[in-house]
């Protein structure tokens, strides 16, 4: 099949290389000409396990290609993708002003029959008014089909190849048939849909994601507080199989793309249409909570921040991704500046430079490097490597032993018998205060 996705993103990267891969012919189109040349150039945006090696791999059999030349992805087309970033406008509803360009160029540029996938994540609604614009004054030339994406970063690719299940959104029978087509390689449910419930199932499923993470955060405090063992209480829910032992992990909340943009853009849409939406607003509220906690926590221990140095290990929202869209980093390393301190950042893959255009820190080479004569640690990221930190040289390294575990990777156990004084807060278990 010869495709074109619109969009070198995350979606429209891992969505083009893995079609590839599957044998197709695709084209990947994005208006950012840096953008591309990096790309035609073999050097990828977004560090993604495994990506850079399926795109040379495709690249170099000829099957991939890379242009910010709209009309030349359109050649010969059987299938457009439009992957393209729908952020969060002002009015707390996604910015589809990229969406709608790609949606006028190909009313512009199709000769004949097209069939327009639209994987981008769009309020409810919009795969009909697109289908109304396209096909005003011709007799249904384009064909509309809602396949939502649910990829994670760090293991997009996988996600890619062997999801839980497909959702696609359509009216008509020759598109059902060209997905499946396309997707015969998947073996999943795939689940048939029009577009307005297809639309929805993507909101609902990242909304129930975030509720599900400000509920086990939620109850840490509460564990926190009563003395109780929330890696325990996570399990011993998580087992029960109705609840699922997936997204219990308590830390400093979520961030990323995509959970806080698609929650309150549904907060949004239940507002207009006058349907209570507190449930999700207090997920939202309690994420941001959940940050400011930490630095709570950091100024209790150390009696304030001024001219306190806080050491962050971690800066990307979560392990396996550079990406720091809606990182809690962001909001805590903000809000320490704020209080009078100043902080030293280590990540093993976000560019810093980059970063320190928009908040202020000082980049260290390494965790110890981060640590050393800080007055505190704070883990933000889940990476790998932070697994094997040698705490004892922390321990030395540090001013103070305080240690704020945000992803609780250690447990309060490890870092009591490593000389830290924590004062329960995101680690889980009150071990002890400091007056
Ligand atoms: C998410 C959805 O999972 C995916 O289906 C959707 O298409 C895009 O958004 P992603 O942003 O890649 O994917 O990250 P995910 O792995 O879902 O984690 C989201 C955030 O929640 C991260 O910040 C993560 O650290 C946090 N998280 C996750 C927790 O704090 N606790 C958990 O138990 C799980």
């Amino acid at each position: 099949m010869r495709i074109c996705v619109v969009g070198a993103g995350y979606v429209g990267l891992v969505s083009a290389a893995v079609f590839a891969d599957w044998g197709h012919d695709v084209v990947c189109v994005d208006i950012d000409r840096e953008k591309v040349e990096r790309l035609q150039e073999g050097d990828l945006p977004i560090h993604e396990n495994g990506l850079a090696e399926l795109v040379d791999r495709n690249v170099w059999d000829g099957r991939l290609c890379f242009t910010s030349e709209f009309f030349l992805g359109l050649f010969n087309l059987e299938l457009v993708v439009i992957a393209v970033g729908t952020p969060l406008g002002p009015d707390k509803y996604p910015d589809l002003n990229a969406l709608w360009n790609v949606v006028n160029l190909l009313k512009q540029y199709t000769r004949g029959r097209l069939t327009v996938v639209v994987k981008s994540t769009v309020p409810p609604g919009t795969c009909a008014a697109i289908n109304r614009y396209l096909n005003e004054d011709s007799d249904e030339r384009f064909d509309i089909i809602y396949n939502p994406e649910f990829l994670r970063q760090g293991t997009a690719i996988n996600d890619f190849q062997a999801p839980d299940r497909m959702v696609i959104g359509s009216q008509s029978n020759s598109a059902k048939i060209l997905m499946a087509q396309l997707y015969e390689s998947i073996n999943c449910p795939f689940l048939i849909t029009d577009w307005l419930s297809a639309e929805m199932i993507k909101h609902a499923a990242n909304a129930f994601l975030a509720i599900k993470i400000s509920f086990i955060n939620m109850i840490s405090n509460v564990c926190e507080e009563v003395g109780a063992d929330v890696q325990q209480v996570a399990r011993g829910i998580g087992l029960d199989q109705r609840i699922g032992p997936a997204f219990l992990k308590p830390g400093v909340g979520f961030g990323g793309s995509c959970l806080t943009k698609d929650t309150q853009a549904l907060v949004a849409l239940g507002e207009d249409h006058g349907v209570n939406v507190w449930l999700l607003r207090d997920a939202l509220q309690i994420n941001h909570e959940q940050r400011l906690r930490v630095v709570k926590e950091l100024s209790e221990q150390l009696g304030g921040l001024e001219g306190k140095v806080i050491a962050i290990l971690g800066l990307a929202y979560k392990a396996n991704t550079n990406d720091v869209r809606e990182a809690p980093s962001l909001e805590i390393i903000s809000r320490i500046v704020q209080l009078g301190g100043e902080v030293v950042a280590y990540d093993p893959v976000v560019d810093m430079d980059a970063l320190q255009n928009r908040i202020s820190f000082r980049p260290a080479a390494s965790p110890y490097e981060a640590v050393d004569g800080a007055d505190a640690v704070v883990v933000l990221t889940e990476w790998e490597e932070f697994y094997g930190l040698d705490l004892q040289r922390i321990r030395t390294l540090l001013k103070n032993p305080v240690f704020v575990d945000g992803r609780n990777m250690f447990g309060p156990k490890v870092l009591e018998k490593h000389g830290f004084l924590i004062e329960g807060g995101l680690s889980g278990e009150k071990i002890m205060g400091v007056a």
